[in-house]
């Protein structure tokens, strides 16, 4: 691995490269991203892994702020692993000054769930993908499902601009118990990383019931049990077939239930196919 913080200094070493991956993160390296990271790197010659804490993406500067970062860590994580170019730039690399985020409009599917509750939280990661892929211009980019409703965007956001960038999307890799990895997991404290662990049983609690109540039967049983987590708090729960998510793309009919909560102060997100 070497590590890079010109974008310029990269293309020199892979525009000849036939078959480049990206792997966007915004650090805070763990098992989750490592798995992108292996399967671009079985399927690519060479992959570029962005570090990167999009300011543009934040719903405030105290998100922003909190963000748990570890260059030094996420580094040394990829120090034994060859044909990997980490990409380190600094916010003047990636935005001009002032730069604002692009306004995109890629339907009712951006407008629910994550788009509801973040508003401009996804022109935001458009923002910087875009540019990351017209930057590197890869065969293939990888992201992860825990954050299902962005790479429908991501999707949406290669059709709509005509990239020629493969978008894949891999599994979830979750804890011992079934708690999806996350960097802001670690920010939680012991009470509250073990109420988190109930985000994986209520969706597996919403699959069983689904397959014998009706959705809103399904979604009220969910919510009262909610209720009883200590320092959990629900932001939604929903049931939908990801195919209708965006008009943009055929998607493969396919039910998810997803779930987004505050575990003390900390927001997470997951879902499953049910
Ligand atoms: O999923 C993330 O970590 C971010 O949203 C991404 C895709 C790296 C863009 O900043």
């Amino acid at each position: 691995m070497r590590a890079y913080s010109s974008y310029k200094d990269i293309i020199k070493l892979v525009n000849k490269v036939d078959s480049v991956g990206l792997v966007p993160t915004m650090g805070s390296l763990h098992d989750g991203h490592l798995s992108l990271i292996r399967r671009a790197l079985s399927e690519n010659k060479k992959v570029i892994v962005s570090i990167y804490v999009n300011p543009l993406q934040f719903d405030n500067n105290d998100e922003l702020k909190k963000y748990p970062r570890d260059i030094k860590n996420d580094l040394q994580k990829l120090e034994t692993m060859s044909d990997i170019l980490a990409y380190v730039p600094n916010d003047n690399e990636i935005y001009q000054k002032d730069e604002k985020k692009k306004k995109y409009n890629f339907g009712q599917f951006t407008k629910i769930m994550e788009g509801k509750m973040r508003p401009g939280h996804f022109d935001g990661v458009a923002t910087v993908v875009e540019k990351l892929l017209k930057m590197f211009n890869p065969s293939n980019a990888y992201f992860g499902e825990k954050d299902f409703q962005q790479l429908i965007l991501i999707k949406a956001l290669v059709k709509e601009q005509k990239l020629k960038v493969n978008i894949i999307g891999c599994k979830t890799i979750r804890e011992d118990d079934g708690l999806a990895m996350s960097s802001r997991n670690k920010l939680l404290n012991s009470t509250d990383r073990e109420s988190a662990s109930n985000i994986i049983r209520l969706l597996k609690k919403a699959k069983q019931l689904y397959k014998s109540s009706t959705l809103e039967e399904t979604k009220i049983n969910i919510l009262k049990d909610a209720l009883m987590i200590d320092n959990l708090n629900l932001e939604y729960f929903e049931i939908l077939d990801t195919s209708k998510l965006s008009g943009f793309l055929e998607q493969e009919e396919e039910i998810r239930a997803f779930i987004a909560c505050k575990v003390g102060n900390i927001r997470l997100i997951d879902n499953i196919t049910i």
